[in-house]
């Protein structure tokens, strides 16, 4: 039965006061049957929610038990019990969410939420590479099939790169998929970086003029850029780092002007609880962590469908990459 928007706000007047600045009363008014169907549902089920930072408010603040970067998210998910875990996410995540649970219900509310870096390499082409270059140990970005990180030896997050490049104690790495995060690791180290050439279809589209002529026109702006941003556009910013780095980073110094060179959800997510900061620059969404929806979290919790299942004969090596990152970092 439809909720009138009196009742609504009645009931979730302290989480509507809280998202009030980023989400209209009209559109609340559609989020909130289905908030209370999946917190009834997370009950029943014994069912608990990751969310990574990209998702919208509604399913950050309002349904979530758990947010983070790709790192808190494996670390969240290494020391999880439920039965049920939903990530809130794209493919990927939801892999390593399931690697690191095997005997967990692994749900991911839209199976076809990919990434573009996750696309832009095979299990067939880290074979090549590992013959191009034998004896040179590859580091996979988590931003990878399970399959590609079957073929890997360590997974490193945008969190911890620079330490797990570092922490195999060699002059050489290759790191896949994302050239940029390589080279950006690569200004920081004095490993031997060989990169491949995956982007972020999100990140690439960032330019450092842009970020000049913001800063000419917006004096006092800070700037923060993800790692999958360009060296030029890193080489810019007073702060790069994971999407927790970078939530951090704003806590921490309370900027009164910020652009966040990420996905738009995490302005709005973190203008909800950083007041006194203004949030500035293009909002560029990431396709794929958009086809997560409240009425699709509500979906495989109620069905219990999209399942993720990893193929047995890769479960092992790929997990073992998994669970080597977790060690080293
Ligand atoms: P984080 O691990 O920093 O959250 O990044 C994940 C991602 O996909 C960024 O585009
Ligand atoms: Fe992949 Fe980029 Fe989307 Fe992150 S923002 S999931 S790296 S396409």
């Amino acid at each position: 039965m439809p909720i009138s928007l009196q009742d609504s706000l009645d009931k979730h007047t302290g989480l509507y006061k809280r998202l009030e600045k980023v989400i209209p009363q009209k559109v609340w008014q559609e989020f909130v049957e289905d908030i209370e169907a999946i917190q009834k549902l997370k009950k029943e089920k014994n069912a608990v929610i990751l969310a990574h930072n990209y998702m919208t408010p509604e399913i950050f603040h309002g349904v979530a038990d758990i947010v983070g970067d790709s790192l808190a998210l494996a670390r969240e998910a290494a020391k999880m019990e439920s039965e049920v875990i939903v990530m809130a996410g794209v493919q990927f995540m939801a892999e390593t969410v399931k690697l690191l649970n095997p005997d967990s219900v692994v749900l991911i509310p839209d199976p076809t939420a990919g990434c573009s870096l996750a696309e832009s390499i095979t299990p067939e082409e880290v074979r090549a590479l590992r013959k191009k270059y034998p004896d040179v140990p590859v580091v996979t970005y988590v931003n990878t099939s399970a399959a590609v990180k079957a073929e890997c030896d360590i997974c490193c997050t945008s969190g911890n790169a620079k330490k797990i490049v570092e922490s195999l104690g060699v002059p050489e790495v290759i790191m896949v998929p994302d050239e940029f995060l390589a080279l950006n690791v690569a200004t920081n180290t004095d490993v031997k970086i060989i990169p491949w050439r995956g982007r972020c279809e999100v990140h690439e589209k960032f330019a450092a003029d842009d970020v000049q002529q913001m800063r000419q026109e917006n004096p006092n702006l800070s700037v923060i850029a993800h790692p999958e941003c360009s060296p030029e556009v890193v080489a810019q910013a007073d702060f790069s780092g994971s999407t927790v780095g970078m939530s951090e980073w704003v806590a921490k110094k309370k900027p009164g002007k910020v652009m966040l060179l990420t996905e738009a959800s995490m302005s709005d997510n973190l203008s909800v609880d950083q007041r006194g900061t203004a949030f500035f620059g293009p909002a560029l969404a990431c396709p794929h962590m958009k086809k997560i929806t409240l009425k699709k979290i509500r979906e495989v919790l109620e069905t219990g469908v999209h399942q993720v299942e990893i193929p047995h004969e890769i479960m092992a090596s790929a997990r073992r990459a998994v669970e080597r990152m977790i060690e080293a970092s």
